[in-house]
């Protein structure tokens, strides 16, 4: 029989891509593994044509859409946006596929993106090895893994604290910064997240899209064993293939703008999938790049229904909460800022009260990145951890040589 590996990835399309370049780079040193791509059902029309792109260009990658499944009205999904009770509903459609997959080959390993983490019960009745997959960084691992502890040393919830909560081998991290899920106690999606954080400690290992030099103080802390964890395989930086996310009309003519631009002149403003600002934000930002007289590229999003993405998993009610917040974003987005600026890696903005950012907070900013000793060092410093990225990531690299560890392991087994 064929040896399998099977990807479980959480709706959204940054997190399948995500998981579906791990599955070709995978292949790249292991062609005779076959992968098979679990997607919850329906996928969104971003999805859909970029799942048949890679079918089409790399056979041995199988999509196998679960049947669809629908929520009952009480859904935390309602809530906070976050996918959970889909992923949990779907439990005995996971267990039907791994078995229907087992017919045929030999399941090694079972690689489920964080947020699906309800499925390990499952494979660990089935008695498959399951590995957690987080396409961010380790410093995010540390506070997932810490979190319980942290959690049986206070009864107050995050949001109620005045101090900075400390988590080995990462900077203090104020308690307003942390995942907005994480924030009270008492919700639902609290509760998930340190199911999580404990289930993840019964996994057989954790592949984190990231890489030893890009973060060695968060890794020591787990290699100490001061953050209890399982193995953790640093195998990244993953990165999308403009050929398979469909380079469109638009980024085609982008390209084209930035080539003709001299090198390194332009600033570049992306806010990920849910980062929707108030129009009167967006001519804020407008005003501030404007005045600092530099060359921009901006990714600005539609806001829903137009984005059938969010419109199939996330509830308007979310996207309406969140449209006006500007900068703090969402997520664990705030708690990455935290990370790079101990990296050396970021500067922030200043945000009002009300999370405005003022168009001279903007211009401020630009001006101490693009022209200011600060943001050249700054910007030289992206450079090295670019060069560095890339050597991890040849032969010999250190997370080549983890990948090897990791498929190793798995033929042992
Ligand atoms: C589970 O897997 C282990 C090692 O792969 C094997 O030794 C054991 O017999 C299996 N148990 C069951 C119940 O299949
Ligand atoms: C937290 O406290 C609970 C209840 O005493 C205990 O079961 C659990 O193991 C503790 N967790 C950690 C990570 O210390």
């Amino acid at each position: 029989m064929k040896d399998s590996i099977v990807l479980y990835s959480s709706p959204g399309i940054g997190h399948l891509i995500c998981m579906v370049e791990f599955g070709r780079l995978l292949l790249h040193h292991y062609p005779s593994f076959t992968i098979n791509i679990l997607i919850i059902t329906p996928p969104s029309s971003h999805t859909i044509p970029y799942i048949h792109r890679i079918s089409t260009s790399t056979p041995s990658i199988i999509f196998i859409n679960l049947p669809t499944i629908s929520l009952p009205p009480s859904s935390t999904n309602h809530e906070s946006g976050l996918p959970f009770d889909l992923i949990r509903l779907n439990n005995p459609n996971v267990h039907h596929a791994l078995n229907t997959i087992s017919l045929t080959s030999t399941i090694r390993a079972l690689v489920i993106d964080f947020f699906c983490s309800p499925a390990l019960d499952i494979a660990s009745s089935l008695n498959i090895s399951t590995y957690y997959f987080l396409p961010s960084g380790v410093a995010g691992l540390v506070v997932l893994l810490y979190f319980p502890i942290i959690h049986n040393t206070t009864t107050k919830s995050f949001k109620d604290l005045n101090t900075h909560l400390h988590f080995p081998g990462v900077p203090p991290i104020p308690p307003c910064d942390m995942p907005q899920a994480m924030l009270d106690r008492t919700s639902s999606t609290y509760k998930f997240f340190l199911d999580m954080a404990t289930h993840m400690q019964k996994s057989k290992g954790i592949i984190v899209n990231t890489f030893e030099t890009l973060e060695p103080t968060a890794i020591k802390a787990i290699s100490d064993g001061i953050c209890p964890s399982p193995p953790v395989y640093t195998i990244g930086p993953l990165i999308a293939d403009n050929d398979q996310t469909g380079g469109d009309n638009d980024a085609t003519k982008c390209l084209m703008w930035l080539d003709s631009q001299p090198s390194c002149s332009v600033i570049f403003l992306c806010f990920g999938s849910f980062g929707l600002f108030s129009p009167a934000q967006l001519k804020e930002i407008a005003v501030g790049l404007e005045k600092s007289g530099h060359r921009f590229l901006w990714v600005v999003r539609s806001p829903p229904p137009q984005d059938p993405d969010f419109d199939v998993l996330l509830p308007e009610r979310f996207m309406e909460r969140t449209k006006d917040r500007a900068w703090p974003l969402y997520a664990e987005q705030r708690m990455n800022r935290v990370f790079l600026m101990e990296m050396k890696l970021a500067i922030p903005m200043d945000e009002g009260k009300d999370g405005f950012v003022s168009a001279a907070e903007v211009e401020k900013r630009v001006r101490q990145m693009m022209d200011s000793e600060e943001g050249k060092a700054l910007r030289d410093r992206v450079m090295v951890m670019r060069d560095a990225a890339k050597a991890a990531m040849s032969d010999g690299g250190s997370s080549c040589v983890a990948l090897a560890e990791l498929t190793e392991s798995w033929m042992r087994d």
